[in-house]
């Protein structure tokens, strides 16, 4: 906190020396000579565009991000508040100074009411209006700035919240850090529980547009028809159904980012109309035919290899190489074991300040059992272990017995898809691989298993089992393998 606050007061000193010039300006006059008088004065100073109308202006600010808008009040036969309304209507709005002839305090009162910063008044006093304009991108800054510290105080979603300090995650590290600014697509790849939305959240947070929007769109969890609605929204009367005029994730996301997760599972059709958003940045709702344009980033994520989909052609490969202008592909657990440690830490100060408990830590013959495990369910499977072991303990240690039972038992390893993970593209199936995941038959598979180790002794397959004789009973009963 006090490097933060430190921080701040650096930039809130105003005498601190800034560099202009990097900072753009548009000035908006309809008269040559004073736009021509400006542009001389102050280009020295900022990066200077300039437009003699509403038109030519709207034009530069779609195509340049402009920090600061200058313009006069009347434009010909235009009005500079019509201007400055739409100006402040955009993404990502430029800060709007009015100028206004002879004292029109009305209007100037009124475009600051609208949101304009301030107003000068003409005849124009170069050197106040430099000040002024400076001070505007000053306080811009500061306020950028305090967002972008309370984001990195208050979320636990910043790089920082992605834990690992392996090998295998340290090109992680580094294409987030890099990529985070840029407006590249990218498209993060991983068995499921790999940190893949951890990693899109983080890009979001690290972009540098601390005020704008993160919005994430499930893509399995929709059937075709309500896909395109909610990415690209729909109009009253679009289909059967279609009530009210929807907006759509994509304009939602305008000026931000758009996590897609699970790409591989749209159909066809969506994924032209995707290629078409993402490449040309222009939507059209359901059931209208004007084309909107958004500003967007989109990143996108799967578990699924969509080059081997390309292959068999249920993913388009323009769609594909558009996606993939950066890459991701998080390393599964198993390959970095040596994060567990780091991992388990942090889960348990989640876990145990969630529930009220005092710090915990595990036994190490527990952490070796964790250290052995193959994790097909990657960190996400962890955490969840882990919960387990922090609610089951009542003592600050958690040990064997408070894991998980499937952990537990190196007889039953080839029951929990453990052993050498399947590649992903492989048509062999590995017999330790357990087809039936069902909770009861799985139960009751490994207890006969266990008693059949046993040779029938109820006791040692408790045992074996990680549960108690009066449990092990129970479940026989419930089996209808004893009499009552
Ligand atoms: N490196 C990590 N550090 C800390 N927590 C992590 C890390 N990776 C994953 N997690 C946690 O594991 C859980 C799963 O992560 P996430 O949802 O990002 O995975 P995913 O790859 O998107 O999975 P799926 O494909 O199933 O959607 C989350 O609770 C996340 O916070
Ligand atoms: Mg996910």
């Amino acid at each position: 906190m006090a490097a933060n606050g430190r921080e701040l007061a650096r930039i809130k000193n105003w005498e601190t020396p800034m560099d202009f010039t990097e900072h753009t300006l548009l000035i908006v006059d309809d008269e040559k000579n004073t736009r021509e008088g400006l542009r001389l004065s102050l280009e020295d100073e900022f990066d200077v565009y300039i437009a003699a109308n509403i038109a030519e202006a709207e034009e530069i600010l779609e195509n340049e991000a402009i920090d600061v808008m200058l313009t006069d009040l009347r434009l010909g036969g235009e009005n500079g508040m019509e201007l400055i309304t739409r100006a402040l209507a955009r993404a990502k709005p430029p800060i709007c100074i009015l100028m206004t002839a002879y004292g029109s305090v009305d209007v100037a009162v009124e475009a600051m009411k609208k949101g304009a910063y301030d107003y000068v008044s003409k005849p124009l006093n170069i050197d106040e209006l430099e000040i002024v304009i400076k001070r505007a991108i000053r306080s811009r800054a500061v306020e950028a700035e305090v967002v972008a510290l309370k984001t990195q105080v208050s979320d636990r979603y910043g790089l920082e919240n992605i834990i690992g300090r392996s090998t295998a995650m340290k090109p992680i590290f580094e294409t987030v850090r890099q990529v985070a600014p840029t407006r590249a697509t990218v498209l993060i790849e991983g068995e499921s529980g790999t940190g893949k939305e951890l990693v899109g959240r983080a890009i979001h947070h690290l972009s540098g547009r601390p005020k704008s929007k993160l919005v994430t769109v499930h893509c399995a969890a929709l059937s075709e028809q309500l896909l395109e609605s909610e990415l690209f929204g729909h109009e009253r009367g679009a289909f059967t159904g279609a009530m009210e005029r929807r907006i759509g994730r994509f304009e939602e996301a305008d000026g931000g980012t758009l996590f897609l997760d699970e790409i591989g599972e749209i159909d066809l059709n969506t994924q032209v109309k995707l290629l078409r958003a993402i490449g040309e940045r222009t939507i059209e709702r359901l059931g209208s035919n004007k084309p909107l344009k958004v500003d967007v980033r989109v990143v996108a994520a799967t578990n699924k290899d969509l080059s081997e989909m390309v292959r068999e052609g249920t993913f388009r490969d323009d769609l594909f190489f558009r996606l993939n202008v950066v890459s991701i592909a998080m390393p599964p657990l198993r390959s970095r074991k040596e994060d567990i440690v780091l991992l388990v830490d942090a889960f348990l100060k989640e876990f145990t300040e969630e529930n009220g408990k005092a710090p915990m830590e595990l036994t190490a013959e527990a952490m070796q059992w964790l250290l052995d495990y193959e994790w097909p369910g990657n960190v996400r499977e962890l955490r969840t272990v882990i919960e387990h072991g922090v609610v089951m303990s009542n003592t600050p240690k958690i040990g064997v017995r408070h894991l998980p039972m499937f952990l537990r038992d190196d007889s039953l390893r080839d029951l929990r898809g453990g052993g050498t993970p399947k590649p992903k593209t492989s048509v062999v199936v590995p017999s330790s691989e357990p087809e039936d995941l069902n909770l009861a038959r799985t139960e009751e598979r490994l207890i006969r298993l266990a008693l059949d180790r046993t040779g029938d002794h109820r006791t040692e397959a408790a045992k074996l089992l990680g549960i108690s004789r009066r449990t092990m009973q129970r479940k026989l009963k419930e089996m209808g393998l004893v009499d009552e």
